[in-house]
């Protein structure tokens, strides 16, 4: 437990550092995102918990991060529009609060596919952590097992799949790519279904070709040599990431083929014995034709806005996903949320659930499994206390009376 001086102690020596050092001077883009300090490399180490917010473990993951590795994490498309408004398009909705209602019991539980989740919050694919701190998914799965979060492991994750479900000590969600290759997308349900993965989900948002200026900015602007870790071609880092290991991947040139189509999904949806989720879907046409393939469930995402620059926040999106599906399937929403009251809106919205990307994983740079943890103790705190203001004692006491929207 820390005094209020304490705290402000603490602040005080993280805001004391540059607004804007060397580093964000040449990379504008870099700044993104709702913290604008970075602390000062002289400051006092902190504890995880000593961080207020998860805006704050931004600056924090920044400072750590060579420039590459934090370009990777923060980057958007074209002009990062889409990355900033996931989470600005939070500020247009206004919560309304009641009074007259008992909040002296809180539950923030929900039973999904028949098992109960603690919090209706998850932490989502983030390829490649060992890139922010060397105990990477394993240290995610330690904070997930700790705190009771839900977690999808992505395909390019750098630590093997069995280490991982050690860690969590629960079944994990594995994340696909498809490949252009079948055999391989074949190889890969199969591995993730025997090591007892309980769902699949197929990310759809991903056809070749993105423009990640961010990123290739910072790579100008990171003088390391790296080619110890990145060799070979452009999905060379993917193709040898565990998931892949012993699988013939020779014919593949395409990690999301261009050419996925409703039939597609049909083919996949039977090639899949377990829950079968989409992630990438942003509209109600879509959401129709997944449900037509018989999917389990369906992820309101547009990959935290890194692969178009379509200027639509997934909060956006999620109605005509919810009016399309129409409470036959749960629907997942993540892209820029960073605040309790984030949570509250989107389920007020219809959302069974919502996942985070890059917030656990600037947990995970900036502290390892403790900044993972904190994370999660941030938001669902965040998520209690809102839910308490606005007099909703439960999840499902949360809709759409309790919002003014839409303002987009
Ligand atoms: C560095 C990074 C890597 C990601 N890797 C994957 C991935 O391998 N597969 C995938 O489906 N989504 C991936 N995502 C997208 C996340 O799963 C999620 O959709 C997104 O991060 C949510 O937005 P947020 O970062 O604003 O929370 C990645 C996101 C980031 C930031």
């Amino acid at each position: 437990m820390h005094t209020n001086d304490s705290h402000s102690r603490t602040r005080r020596r993280l805001l004391g550092g540059l607004a804007g050092g060397p580093l964000l001077a040449g990379l504008p883009r870099l700044g993104l995102g709702a913290a604008s300090v970075v602390p000062s490399p002289e400051a006092a180490p902190l504890t995880a918990d000593q961080v207020l917010s998860v805006a704050d473990f931004e600056a924090l993951a920044r400072a750590k991060l060579p420039p590459a590795h934090f370009g990777y994490l923060a980057t958007g498309v074209d002009d990062d529009r889409t990355v900033f408004l996931n989470h600005d398009a939070y500020s247009r909705i206004e919560i309304r609060s009641r009074r007259f209602v008992d909040v002296s019991r809180l539950d923030t539980g929900r039973s999904i596919w028949g098992s109960q989740w603690k919090q209706p919050i998850y932490f989502s694919a983030v390829s490649g952590l060992r890139a922010f701190h060397p105990e990477a998914e394993v240290a995610v799965a330690r904070a997930a097992a700790s705190r009771e979060f839900q977690m999808m492991l992505s395909a390019g994750a750098s630590s093997p799949l069995p280490d991982v479900l050690a860690a969590r000590k629960a079944p994990v969600w594995q994340q696909l790519y498809a490949t252009d290759d079948w055999n391989v997308t074949e190889a890969i349900v199969h591995r993730a279904e025997r090591a007892g993965c309980p769902a699949i989900a197929l990310t759809v948002d991903s056809p070749p070709g993105r423009n990640s200026e961010t990123l290739r900015r910072a790579m100008q602007h990171d003088d390391r040599v790296c080619t110890q870790c990145h060799v070979g071609g452009k999905h060379d880092m993917w193709l040898r990431a565990p998931l892949f290991a012993g699988i013939d991947v020779s014919h593949v040139t395409e990690l999301a083929p261009a050419s996925m189509s409703g039939n597609y999904l049909e083919r996949v949806r039977k090639l899949v014995a377990v829950k079968f989720l989409v992630k990438g879907v942003v509209t109600g046409e879509d959401a129709a034709i997944a449900m037509h393939a018989g999917v389990d469930g369906i992820i309101v995402s547009n990959h935290g806005g890194r692969q178009e620059e379509t200027l639509r926040s997934t909060i956006e999106c999620l109605p005509e996903i919810v009016a399309a599906v129409d409470g036959r399937i749960p629907v997942f929403i993540d892209g820029g949320i960073r605040r309790g009251t984030d949570i509250f809106k989107a389920l007020a919205l219809g959302a069974t659930a919502v996942g985070i990307g890059r917030p656990y994983a600037w947990g995970l740079t900036a502290f390892g499994q403790p900044g993972v943890e904190e994370i999660a103790n941030i938001l669902t705190r965040e998520l209690r206390s809102i839910m308490r203001q606005a007099g909703t004692p439960d999840l499902a006491s949360i809709n759409k009376d309790h919002l003014t929207w839409p303002r987009f």
